[in-house]
């Protein structure tokens, strides 16, 4: 068997252009323009790309957004006082502060400090608390991006096997929790595994969809791991060299090339889970500036 590939470049871009009517039309009928600040602290290299690619997709989309570029050196109470401001500016509906943040900074406090209602990451409490019991204003990006990839992909979840290699709170226990809720797009029985699991083969051979957010090696997960007919959504991202033009090669978790010979479907690395990000975070500003207008 050769593994259909779910495309996540093509299933974002449907996203992005069915966003853009939904954007128009917020515009015309109810002159509301949604809008997110984006936040950077210190000069990382991945970070201003990631930050870059945000600002202009918003501007595709028709979402307006501030971006603040701070140095290294801001210090904590200087990116809570900017954090305050935009919790109180009408014109901003999603506030999203890159991470990692630089180490005199406590990454704890700064998400406290986003009003819930603008955390549109969905990393504050409030929005982690509110998808545990089913009820969520805001998913986190990556995680609903999964969801939604499975969903656009045809893949039944309902009664699935699932298996979660990653325990992070960016995106292994939240898409264990998406997909363990009593709800369509869900109703998965989820295992979660991780560094101190026991025999990490006899959890992900079980998986009807196989998630790795594992980071650590890459290609780690190799095709005596898997059962045939798998389906399996590979989250990580390696830099594994460059080419002759200066690109970066990518690669994930998984060891694609032998893996897309026994499973059903899977994602590549890139154009996989990576584009659906960005497009989760519009989505989730779109959300944002409906939930504020009362429109949602
Ligand atoms: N495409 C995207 O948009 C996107 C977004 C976010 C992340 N990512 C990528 O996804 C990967 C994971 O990101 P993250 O932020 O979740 O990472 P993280 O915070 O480092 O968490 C990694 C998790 O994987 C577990 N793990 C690591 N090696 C393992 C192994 N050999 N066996 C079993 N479990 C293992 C760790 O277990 P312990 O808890 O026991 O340490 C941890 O829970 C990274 O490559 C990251 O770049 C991609």
């Amino acid at each position: 068997m050769t593994a259909e590939i779910i495309n996540g470049s093509e299933i974002s871009k449907q996203i992005r252009e069915e966003l853009k009517q939904e954007v128009a039309q917020l515009k015309e009928r109810h002159n509301i323009i949604p809008g997110l600040a984006t936040v950077i602290v210190g000069e990382d290299p991945a970070s201003q790309s990631y930050v870059s690619s945000k600002v202009k997709t918003c501007q595709e989309l028709g979402i307006y957004s501030e971006r603040y570029d701070l140095s290294a050196e801001t210090s904590e109470q200087e990116l809570l006082a900017l954090i305050d401001r935009l919790n109180k500016d009408p014109k901003i509906n999603g506030i999203l502060v890159q991470l990692p943040l630089p180490k005199h900074i406590d990454e704890n406090n700064v998400i406290m400090a986003i009003d819930p209602k603008k955390d549109v990451d969905g990393f504050h409490p409030i929005n982690v608390g509110k998808l545990m019991i089913g009820e969520p204003d805001y998913l986190p990006c990556t995680p609903h991006g999964i969801q939604v990839l499975l969903q656009r992909a045809g893949v039944e979840t309902e009664g699935a096997d699932v298996v979660v290699v990653g325990r992070s709170n960016i995106v292994g226990k939240p898409i264990a929790n998406i997909l363990m809720q009593k709800k369509s797009g869900a109703n998965a029985t989820v295992t979660v595994c991780h560094t101190r699991t026991k025999d990490l083969a006899s959890h992900t051979k079980r998986a009807d969809i196989l998630i790795v957010a594992a980071g650590g090696k890459p290609k780690s997960i190799t095709a005596d791991m898997v059962k045939e007919g798998v389906v399996v959504i590979d989250v990580g991202v390696h830099r594994i060299g460059k080419t002759a033009e200066g690109k970066n090669i990518l690669c994930g978790d998984v060891d694609f090339e032998s893996v897309k010979e026994k499973a059903r479907a899977i994602t590549p690395v890139p154009r996989g889970v990576g584009p659906m990000t960005i497009v989760m975070l519009m989505s989730n500003t779109v959300k944002a500036a409906k939930l504020a207008a009362g429109l949602a």
